[in-house]
């Protein structure tokens, strides 16, 4: 016997046992059909064949009818191919790859992570759903209080985190792009609007349309990164504060900021009921495949997100290993410097490209312009041939252009190698 249970206290609806045999039959009657209080209890026959289930009138429903209206029209998020699978399709072992498409930190951690992960001592116990010695190491690292700081698997999971904290169906957030396409799919899969103010054609934001845009679409948050990817611009005191200025809340995303010489903005979280700061793991520390990502928040918020947040979002060994790249600071800055010196270099090497017009970049990518009739889709997939890994956009906003994260030495002389065979 199927049975359905209903109780009006929660209005929730239970399909049990049997009718797993019939996953898609649903009668009529299994939406909710019982109203007043008493709890109530139906047993039904789960063995009338499907079609005569149908004949009396019940519902045939397909999977999809479950699944929520507005994620119905969802795009998938299009994430790039594993090392693995790539190294399979492009015929090549993953180290004679030169994967430079997605902003990762090729050095990757201190050795002092491969250790500690090697000594995890309670593999099988949950982790700390407060990320206590995590955040004690972030709040020496940051200057910043550990009760303002909220660790996540991956800064990604902070801003889905935030926007489930802030917004009801239907309300806005505003995008600058081009800009990190994470903050409008995770609008998406919200239930969210997205109302677009668009760069300006050095990339920089428009404040004045910007003000606009907050006072007629009434937002709830605006999502702004300081460096921007994919250009890696920066956003200056002057502006932000312009925009902390209006009733909206802010969240900054400093995901790359280590590689732009400036000072974080996560301690004007305490002057600034109205500012979220993101930072993450994945590229100052070169643990991108760990997941672990945080923020900061005024104290007036972040008690939301404790309340809203899966309770063990960050594993024990995300947390073992963010401790202990934060214990070689030498190590991060080694890499840090060779990074933005090794950015300088390719900055320069890639304005010699004729076909390539780089921007500045305060960031650890530079985006180029392809130019002279050459196509920016062909150049990525004429250089993944080569075994050399660079990012192309499908959008409007980037059709010609192209983004390359830095490198080490040797990635930037093969991709100019690269470069060369096509001129
Ligand atoms: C601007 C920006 N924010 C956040 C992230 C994601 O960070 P995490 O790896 O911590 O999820 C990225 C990743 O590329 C990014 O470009």
């Amino acid at each position: 016997m199927g049975v359905i249970e209903t109780s009006s206290s929660s209005s929730l609806c239970l399909l049990k046992s049997n009718f797993s045999s019939h996953p898609f039959v649903v009668p009529n009657r299994t939406v909710c059909p019982f109203q007043g209080n008493q709890r109530r209890v139906i047993a039904m026959s789960s063995t009338l064949p499907v079609e005569q289930q149908v004949n009396e009138g019940q519902r045939r429903l397909t999977g999809d009818s479950f699944i929520r209206s507005h994620l119905r029209k969802l795009k998938p998020y299009q994430p790039i191919l594993p090392f693995e699978v790539l190294s399979i399709q492009l015929g090549r072992k993953p180290e004679d790859i030169v994967k430079i498409d997605a902003n990762e930190n090729p050095y990757g951690p201190p050795p002092e992570v491969r250790e500690a992960l090697g000594q995890l001592k309670f593999p099988y116990i949950y982790p700390d759903p407060e990320s206590r010695r995590l955040r004690a190491a972030l709040a020496k690292d940051s200057g910043l209080e550990s009760d303002h700081i909220l660790v996540g698997c991956g800064a990604d999971e902070l801003i889905d985190l935030i926007m489930r904290c802030v917004l009801d169906p239907g309300d806005k957030i505003v995008d600058c792009p081009p800009t990190f396409t994470m903050y409008e799919f995770d609008a998406a899969v919200n239930g969210a609007a997205v109302v677009k103010v668009p760069r300006k054609s050095d990339f920089s934001l428009n404040v004045e349309l910007i003000a606009d845009a907050v006072e007629r679409e009434k937002p709830k948050c605006i999502f702004l990164t300081s460096p921007n990817n994919p250009d890696g611009s920066i956003i200056n005191d002057e502006n932000l504060l312009k925009i902390l200025e209006m009733p909206i809340l802010v969240v900054l995303d400093e995901a790359y900021t280590e590689f732009s010489g400036l000072e974080s903005r996560m301690k004007w979280v305490k002057k600034h009921d109205n500012l979220i700061v993101l930072r993450t793991f994945s590229k100052r520390a070169g643990l991108a495949g760990l997941r672990v990502g945080y923020g900061a928040f005024p104290l007036s918020i972040i008690e939301y997100l404790w309340r809203a947040k899966q309770p063990y979002n960050v594993s024990v060994a995300a947390e073992v290993a963010a401790c202990a790249a934060l214990q070689n600071p030498i190590y991060l800055e080694k890499v840090k410097e060779a990074l933005i010196k090794e950015r300088e270099r390719l900055f320069k090497l890639l304005k010699n490209v004729p076909f390539l017009n780089p921007y500045p970049s305060y960031s650890n990518f530079i985006l180029c312009e392809v130019t002279s009739g050459m196509d920016a889709k062909k150049l990525k997939d004429d250089l993944a041939k080569m075994g050399v890994m660079i990012r192309h956009y499908n959008n409007k906003e980037l059709k010609g252009y192209v983004r390359v994260s830095v490198g080490k030495p040797e990635h930037t002389d093969a991709l100019m190698e690269c470069l060369m065979r096509l001129y």
